[in-house]
This record gives structure tokens, sequence and C-alpha cells, in this order.
């Protein structure tokens, strides 16, 4: 592969831009780059909320964290969280997961699953080890069970698996207010799926093919920046109206249900020149993969940094085989389910 990129096509089920669109089963889509970046701006469009349970259970954890918090819980959770990764350095993480990305390369026979071997689990065991959690391997398997069952539409049989990887994750993160830990939970949570999904995403997409060209001269950072925009692992993420509110022209009735469309709007071609065009570097807007505003993701630069200290090491040893890709189910991730790689 050179420096000349091939464009990547929008997954399935990817919109164009438009106005904000309703439609009964879904309810609103919105889809432009300003739209998004307004409704997640605006204090009108509020995270649903989620209902509590016995302290120590998946349901507590969800009404404990800053993501599903209430706009009068929100800024002192979040703050929990802003402070326990401010504690963290970036390039140290890249390093980490560089290190255990090549001891996990030197152990595997010539092929090897990326998203089992290394984007589910390098990420999470370099945060849990870094946040003092006193078994990062057992907190990594713990965590992946947890992020499983974390949204809507889960079945009973995976519910109770999850109250007992959260009854596991107590048992090893750091002493504090019960706050505390559940936030600390619930930063390793969010970073899972998001992360494991870049990860492989970038690994579809740059790894060179079977007797093709080693990879480019661009950076790491700035090719997952690129894939960040192009093939996001976060397609879009939730929000109900307070009241009727006016976005892109249409008027929102209260308690709406919209979908903000990250997919879509990074691929905006009033925002990005040529936006399915894969170009690292590019100037723009900024893609929306990463939320924004008071919600928007704290754990960007520690994502890029995890993720490149893998990909470096990818890029350097691995080949991308010709099987196929299929992604896990689920609404608004896309994290492929296996994706195999020929080793050096
Ligand atoms: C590629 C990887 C990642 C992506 C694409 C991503 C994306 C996002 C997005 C879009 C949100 C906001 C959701 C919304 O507004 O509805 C969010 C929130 C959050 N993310 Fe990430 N994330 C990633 C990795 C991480 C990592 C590695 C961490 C921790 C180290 C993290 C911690 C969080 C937390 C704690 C929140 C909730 C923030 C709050 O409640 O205010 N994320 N993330």
């Amino acid at each position: 592969m050179t420096d000349t990129w091939p464009d990547i096509a929008p997954a399935a089920g990817t919109p164009a831009c438009g106005p904000p669109s309703f439609a009964p089963e879904r309810g609103w889509w919105v889809t432009r780059h300003a739209d998004v970046r307004a409704a997640l701006t605006d204090p009108t469009f509020q995270v649903p909320v989620v209902a509590g349970g016995p302290p120590g259970t998946l349901a507590w954890l969800r009404a404990s964290v800053s993501r599903f918090s209430s706009p009068s819980r929100h800024a002192e959770r979040r703050s929990i969280v802003v402070t326990a990764l401010h504690a963290l350095d970036p390039d140290d993480l890249r390093q980490e997961a560089a290190r255990l990305t090549g001891a996990v390369l030197d152990r595997a026979g010539g092929r090897l699953d990326v998203m089992r071997e290394l984007a589910r689990s390098v990420p999470l065991r370099v945060l849990a080890g870094r946040l003092g959690l006193a078994d990062p391997v057992a907190a990594g398997t713990a965590v992946a069970v947890v992020a499983a069952a974390y949204h809507p539409g889960v079945d009973v049989a995976h519910l109770r698996r999850a109250d007992r990887a959260v009854a596991t994750l107590l048992a090893v993160v750091p002493p504090a207010a019960p706050e505390v830990r559940a936030n600390v939970i619930g930063l390793l949570v969010q970073a899972c799926d998001a992360t494991a999904g870049l990860i492989g995403a970038a690994a579809h997409h740059l790894l060179p093919r079977p007797g093709g060209d080693p990879s480019g001269a661009a950076r790491t950072p700035e090719l997952l920046a690129e894939v960040l925009r192009l093939d996001p692992p976060v397609r879009a993420t939730r929000r109900v109206t307070a009241s009727a509110v006016r976005l892109g022209g249409r008027e929102l009735p209260a308690d709406s249900q919209v979908l903000l469309r990250f997919d879509a709007a990074n691929r905006d071609p009033g925002v990005f020149a040529e936006p399915a065009a894969f170009r690292p570097g590019r100037a723009g807007a900024g893609l929306l993969t990463f939320g924004a505003g008071e919600r928007g993701c704290p754990g960007d630069r520690h994502a890029l940094a995890l993720a490149t200290g893998v990909l470096d090491v990818l890029r350097d040893r691995c080949r991308r085989t010709p099987a196929p890709l299929c992604h896990e189910p689920h609404p608004t991730l896309a994290v492929a389910k296996t994706l195999e790689v020929s080793v050096r």
C-alpha cells in the first residue's frame, strides 16, 4: 500500500446528509455535521435516562456513571472520570500497548485474530493496570462482559452475567467512595468496544494485503483519525428532546427520540472536500466520532494513544489475510467480530 489510499465506502446503512428526518419506526435522524454538533452542544437534547438497581449490579452501575447521568448529576461525576484520566500519560499508554502487542505477536503462530488477541484485550489491560486495578487481565475480561450488556435490549442471561462481572470488577478496583469506583469502572466500559472497534477498522483498512506493499509513510495517529472519520466505531449516539426545539430548519416536538449520526456527519460534503477520500492529516471542521460539548469523550487522546501503540506494531509485523470481515450486531457501534492477520 502506498500513501495514495483508496476511498473507504460507507458502511451499509450510513444515510446521506440532509435535514433532520423523521420516521415513526426509528424516530429522528440527524445527519448533517452542523446539526449533529448543534444537538450535541444544546442542553435541550438530553442523554436518555436509565433505571437504577440494587447496589453492585449492572443497573446500579449504569445509573451511577457520568455517561448516563441526568444534567443535575453529570458535572460532578464527569469530574471523577476526568481526574482519573488526567493522571494517565498518553505516551506511557501508547508504549505499554505496543509492548503488550509485541509480546502477543511473539507468542502467536503464523496467524492471529486481532480482535480477540489484541483489540479486545490490550487497551483494557493497559488502562486497568494504570488505573490501579488489582488484576488487569481479569478486569479486562469482566469489562467486556459488562460492555456487551451496557446498552438496552439485552436478554436476562446476559444481564445476570453482567451483574457477576460488575461484582468481579468491584473486587479489584481500588478502594474509594462507591460513586468513584463506579465511574472508574464506567470509564473502562466506555473504552472497551469503541477502542476495539477502532483498532479492528484500522487493521482492516491499513494493513497491507498478502504480497502488497508495506503501508505508506503516514504517521499512525493521522491514519487513525481518518479511519475514525470514515469508518467510525461509534456510528451514532442517542438524545431525547426535553422540550420542543428547532434544529436544521425542522421542528422537533418535546420527547422526540433522536439519533445523531456521526457516520453520516463525518462524510458531510459541505464540510469535507471529497468526503469518501481517505486523506490522513486533512484539514476540516473536525470529525464528530468523539462527540462534542460537555458530554464529549474525555478519553479521546487515551484512545488514540492506545490504538497507536497497537497499530504501530501491527503495521510493522502483520499482513491482512483475505478472510472476510463481519461486525458484531449492535445498534450504534461497529466492532469487527474477528480479523485475521498473518504475523512475522
Ligand atoms: C475510539 C475510541 C472511542 C470513541 C470513538 C469514543 C467515543 C465517545 C463518544 C461519542 C462519547 C459521547 C457519547 C455521547 O455524547 O452521547 C464518549 C463518551 C465517553 N467516553 Fe469515549 N470513546 C472512545 C474511547 C474512550 C476511551 C479510551 C475512554 C477512557 C479512557 C473513554 C471514556 C469515555 C467516557 C468516560 C465517556 C462519558 C463522558 C461523560 O459522561 O461526559 N472513551 N466516548
